[in-house]
């Protein structure tokens, strides 16, 4: 079975959505895959994902409330065949932690390698409906690409 680990920052916006999503097109689409979500940071270790993040992914049938955030872990390279990281900030940290083979989730979709906006600092809600179909998207290009959905 393959596994991919979403990583942004804090791991309560972002990357809990694309593992939402992700999830979400395995289940629906009998896809054999390990999913999972992480941030760079210690800030937020076992907080749900912000509550917004939780709105616009229920909005859309997915439920990711209960998720919880944690950090990376030793284990992670090991574990995870693909890691893919939000913004190129994360790229970077992931890479200067010696990951070896990180994807940059806005490669993906017609993004350009653009970065996933970080909707912590948004006001408001529309940032994160954006967010959530720029990783819908690219979540969907990236699976069909990698062929990890026939
Ligand atoms: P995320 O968003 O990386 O998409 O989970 C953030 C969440 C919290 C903070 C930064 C980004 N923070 O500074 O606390």
């Amino acid at each position: 079975m393959k596994s991919i680990l979403f990583v942004c920052l804090g791991n309560i916006c972002r990357s809990p959505l694309a593992d939402g999503i992700a999830n979400k097109i395995a289940r629906e689409h009998d896809l054999e895959l390990h999913i999972d979500s992480a941030g760079t940071s210690q800030w937020h270790i076992g907080e749900p994902p912000c509550e917004n993040a939780v709105k616009i992914a229920a909005q859309n049938g997915v439920d990711i409330s209960g998720l919880r955030a944690r950090t990376l872990h030793r284990s992670d390279p090991d574990t995870f065949d693909y890691v893919i990281a939000m913004d190129r900030q994360n790229k970077k940290d992931l890479e200067s932690l010696g990951y070896e083979q990180v994807y940059l989730i806005g490669d993906y979709g017609g993004f350009d390698g653009a970065d996933v906006p970080d909707p912590y600092f948004f006001d408001g809600f529309s940032g994160f409906e954006k967010v959530y179909t720029m990783l819908d998207k690219a979540v969907r290009d990236f699976l069909k690409k990698e062929k990890l959905w026939p």
